[in-house]
């Protein structure tokens, strides 16, 4: 293979350069200079001498877009600054409301200098750019902590890879953050293709956008239309950059996707006419949004309002009405859930709401069927707001037909036959039998789900057998099955009877914090679990704890409290817990990766040209509980070199540090103790 020349260098750094002004044209100008042909042979080009000299290949290079497959799961990234929700307002008072805090916070009465941007609909992520590289891009998670998605984010064409020198030089750490999204009409295109090819087609443009994003195989990612849309950063103590509207600017200026109707808004008048103006376009745009976002344009009016739990106080949602569509009700249900209460609900033919089809809607409670006067038979208005399950909201009595008769609320539960009751001053009406069988399968179901135990393969229609026959009364039974217990069961094989055993015995180290969850303490999702668990770090002192010491966790209010507190009085629970224990279950201490990674205490220097950027090693090592230093001292444990370790290599040598490549790291990875 010939030794590549200056030549050579040259050519590719120019036509590199050319390709990227060409995307940037096409994709985020959206006014394209040469043909699509014209852009192909360049990219051959490209492709054809990164094939002659693999060497040359760089992470920022325009070809590294196409994707690869991968096999294993997301990594986990921390983000470093947290990534915060917003609060959100649903009327002009709501709006006014939010304003007047944000002018008591400034000690002002004068007019707010705002940014009216659109709420996109699609996924949050973040990109981090070092020293101007593209090196990382994760989801957003649980605003804490999300996916490592950078390959697939690189595929964007939206992505820049890399930044302007100048932006590098005053930023060597730049986070930005920004909605992907897929286009309303890209979305049709794909599902065209989908259902030509015989393959399901998607939801909805935000579930596209998402399943797309979140392929295991990049080359996947590459091939759907997906736009990265920039609407901030993580940090806003640049220098000279005074307010969001410049950053925006600077984004732009680095090739980065604006929205175009992202608009200063000074003042509250202005601000709803700014938001009219955006819901009578919605309709029109090519993509989904679901809101308006207000955020406070100065970045020293935002630092003085700071923000409260999860959400800053210089920003707001004010989100549109939720979508509705008129449905005729074919039946009125009741369905018995995990804690008893007995729901109502409405089926019907199925209706596309907020793009999604749905046959069910919740009624609520008795109070809301007498409110709403809803009748078998009646034209009704169903409402999906956003991630909530559907309800009704509407009756046309206008549309009534003769003869319906109001809904009569259940008086024996529909799984157990026994007699429903509701207790004084409360909504919700409850079968208070604790053996009812579709209480039962509603906590088994939620025992086994992959928040929880995590047993794979202990569906509903599992769950509902093994209650019918005996076999499990309480989720604690589920660690004294026998194989030959599963056999005779319907649609039960070998196989399958000890794959459900062996993910039975792999959930009895269950963390802990999925394993408070598991326990369905009304209350207790799955935020409030993990609090719990890194609050009290045991079992046993969750278990015994005060109403007192669980207020005080931040976070825990006293309606939370009050529900962990009535559930371990409760003997039922109890005997639960303790036949959870005498089947193996661990109820191991909480301990957070820093600690048990199977890199805990293991200190790493970097060094050498390597196969991704070094971020992407720095934060595999950093999120198995090891550290990464910058220069190797005696304290060193290992030295992860690439091509053409220097100095760095020569000092491990010396000091006698042990030496490892990328194949090396992964085997310390794949072996030890999980
Ligand atoms: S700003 C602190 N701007 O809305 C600022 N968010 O609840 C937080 N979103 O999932 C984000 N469009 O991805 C901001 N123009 C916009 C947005 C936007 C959509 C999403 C965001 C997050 C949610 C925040």
């Amino acid at each position: 293979m010939a030794a590549p020349d200056k030549k050579i260098l040259a050519e590719l750094k120019k036509l590199r350069a050319e390709i990227d002004r060409h995307n940037r044209l096409y994709y985020v100008d959206d006014n394209p200079a040469i043909s699509d042909a014209e852009y192909d042979r360049l990219f051959d080009h490209l492709l054809e001498i990164e094939r002659q000299f693999p060497e040359l290949v760089t992470p920022d290079s325009p070809s590294q877009r196409v994707g690869a497959p991968v096999s294993k799961k997301f990594a986990v990234v921390q983000h470093r600054v947290p990534m915060l929700s917003l609060q959100k307002v649903t009327s002009e008072e709501e709006f006014e409301q939010f304003d007047r805090r944000v002018r008591e916070g400034l000690e002002t009465s004068g007019e707010i200098e705002y940014i009216t941007e659109p709420k996109l609909d699609g996924l949050a992520v973040e990109l981090v750019y070092e020293h101007g590289l593209f090196v990382l891009g994760s989801t957003r998670g649980d605003g804490r902590s999300g996916e490592n998605i950078t390959v697939n984010l690189r595929t964007l064409r939206t992505v820049p890879l890399r930044l302007s020198e100048e932006t590098a030089k005053r930023c060597p750490l730049l986070e930005v953050r920004g909605e992907v999204i897929m286009k309303k009409s890209a979305f049709a295109h794909l599902n065209d293709a989908l259902e030509a090819n015989n393959l399901p087609p998607l939801a909805n443009p935000r579930n596209a956008a998402a399943g797309s994003l979140r392929q295991l195989d990049s080359s996947v990612t590459a091939s759907r239309p997906l736009m990265f849309y920039a609407y901030g950063i993580s940090d806003t103590d640049l220098e000279s950059l005074d307010r969001h509207q410049r950053v925006m600017e600077l984004l732009r200026h680095e090739g980065f996707l604006i929205n175009d109707l992202i608009a200063p808004t000074t003042g509250t008048e202005a601000v709803g006419r700014a938001f009219e103006t955006l819901q009578s376009a919605r309709e029109q745009l090519d993509y989904e949004i679901d809101g308006m976002v207000v955020k406070v344009d100065r970045f020293n009016q935002q630092t003085i309002l700071g923000q409260i739990s999860r959400a800053p106080r210089w920003a707001v949602a004010w989100k549109f009405a939720a979508e509705t569509a008129p449905t005729v009700v074919e039946e009125i249900e009741f369905s018995v859930g995990r804690t008893g209460v007995v729901t109502p609900v409405a089926t019907f033919e199925p209706v596309k709401v907020s793009g999604v089809y749905v046959s069910r809607a919740t009624l609520h409670n008795a109070d809301r069927i007498q409110e709403l006067d809803i009748r078998k038979g009646d034209t009704v208005t169903v409402r999906r707001a956003g991630d909530v399950i559907p309800e009704v909201v509407d009756v046309d009595k206008s549309k009534r037909v003769k003869g319906t008769r109001p809904v009569e609320f259940r008086k024996k539960c529909p799984s157990c036959e026994e007699p429903i009751t509701r207790s004084e001053g409360e909504a919700a009406h409850r079968c208070l039998n604790p053996a009812c069988p579709a209480q039962l399968e509603r906590r088994l179901f939620h025992f086994a789900s992959k928040s929880g135990f995590d047993i794979e393969g202990l569906g509903g229609k599992l769950a509902r057998q093994l209650i019918d026959e005996k076999l499990v009364r309480n989720p604690a039974d589920l660690f004294f099955l026998t194989k030959e217990q599963l056999l005779p069961l319907d649609l039960m094989a070998e196989k399958k009877a000890q794959n459900l055993l062996n993910a039975i015995d792999q959930s009895r180290t269950t963390p802990l914090p999925r394993l408070i969850y598991a326990l369905g303490i009304p209350s207790v999702g799955e935020a409030a679990a993990g609090l719990l668990a890194g609050q009290f770090e045991t079992f046993e002192k969750f278990e015994t704890t005060s109403t007192e010491e669980l207020t005080a966790v931040d976070g825990i209010g006293p309606i939370i409290a009050a529900c962990i507190g009535d559930f371990f009085a409760n003997e039922g629970n109890q005997s639960m817990l303790k036949r959870m224990r005498e089947g193996g279950v661990q109820f191991p201490v909480f301990q957070s990766l820093a600690a048990t990674g199977k890199l805990a205490g293991k200190t790493f220097v970097i060094t050498g040209t390597l196969s991704q950027p070094r971020g992407y090693f720095k934060n595999l090592i950093e999120e198995h509980g090891g550290r990464v230093a910058s220069a190797v001292s005696a304290k060193t444990n290992y030295l992860l070199g690439g091509a053409d370790a220097g100095s760095k290599l020569a000092k491990a040598r010396k000091l006698g540090t042990t030496i490892i490549n990328e194949s090396g790291l992964e085997q310390l990875l794949n072996n030890t103790n999980d």
